[in-house]
């Protein structure tokens, strides 16, 4: 039988937890905080099966059109999460990393992503990304206005500008490349998630409900992954799955 390979970098739209409410006649507020226990699950079967780097896309740059009151419930379950998993994080090995622009953020909420930050920054096991205040066009403009400095400073010209260049300020540049994304919750697109980092991965499409994603559900999507053949832009590279 064929060894399974366990993608390096799986990426997930947690979507669908508005809806679990209101299949239960709950408030929105109540799906984020199953949806919270969901991402529990998850983190801890990734870091099992040996995924070095799992990136979630807790709330968007978009999210902020959201009504007030969601909005601050998401905020009062970020500070919670972060005060709750802290501990559990580091002595998991885990390191927490914060993508997305931060600075929209309360000073508390800053204050305390830094510091988990600090407390995991050692770690040599699964790599937790979350996108927070994350889009994907806002990293691309982010990382070219740091390549526009550059030139501005005369530390290097036009013609320098590479993708390899541009590359070095995306968010995760330093990490493997997404090889899954997964999206759960029935709907087709990205929504601005990874943009430049998707260019090459293998996408993954549920219609199960964030809050009810499981480590079953989890695996089903890592043999869905397996199954493919990844050929980068090539016609066939053998054993290319990793
Ligand atoms: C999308 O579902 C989900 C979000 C915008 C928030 C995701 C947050 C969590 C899973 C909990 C907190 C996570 C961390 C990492 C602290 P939706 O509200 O768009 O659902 P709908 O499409 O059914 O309305």
């Amino acid at each position: 039988m064929q060894q399974r390979h366990i993608p390096r970098h799986v990426a997930i739209i947690m979507d669908g937890n508005g809806r679990w409410a209101k299949q239960r006649n709950q408030l929105r507020a109540v799906g984020h905080r199953a949806g919270l226990k969901a991402v529990r699950k998850i983190v801890s079967h990734a870091a099992e099966l040996g995924v070095k780097v799992l990136t979630l896309y807790a709330f968007s740059s978009e999210n902020w059109k959201r009504p007030e009151t969601e909005v601050s419930a998401l905020m009062s379950l970020f500070i919670y999460a972060l005060n709750r998993e802290i501990k559990s994080l580091a002595k998991n090995n885990i390191q927490l990393h914060i993508i997305g622009d931060i600075s929209k953020f309360s000073h508390q909420l800053q204050n305390m992503i830094i510091n988990a930050e600090k407390l995991t920054q050692n770690n040599t096991g699964l790599v937790l990304n979350i996108a927070a205040n994350y889009g994907g066009r806002w990293d691309i403009v982010q990382s070219a206005k740091k390549v526009a400095l550059q030139v501005l400073q005369g530390d290097i010209t036009v013609d320098d500008i590479t993708e390899e260049r541009l590359s070095l300020g995306i968010c995760a540049h330093d990490l493997p490349e997404v090889d899954l994304v997964i999206r759960t919750g029935g709907e087709y697109r990205i929504s601005n998630f990874l943009l430049w980092q998707i260019a090459y991965s293998e996408f993954y499409f549920t219609d199960v409900l964030w809050p009810d994603f499981n480590r079953t559900l989890f695996e089903e999507a890592i043999n869905t992954f397996n199954a493919r053949e990844r050929r980068f832009g090539s016609v066939n590279v053998e054993g290319s799955l990793c």
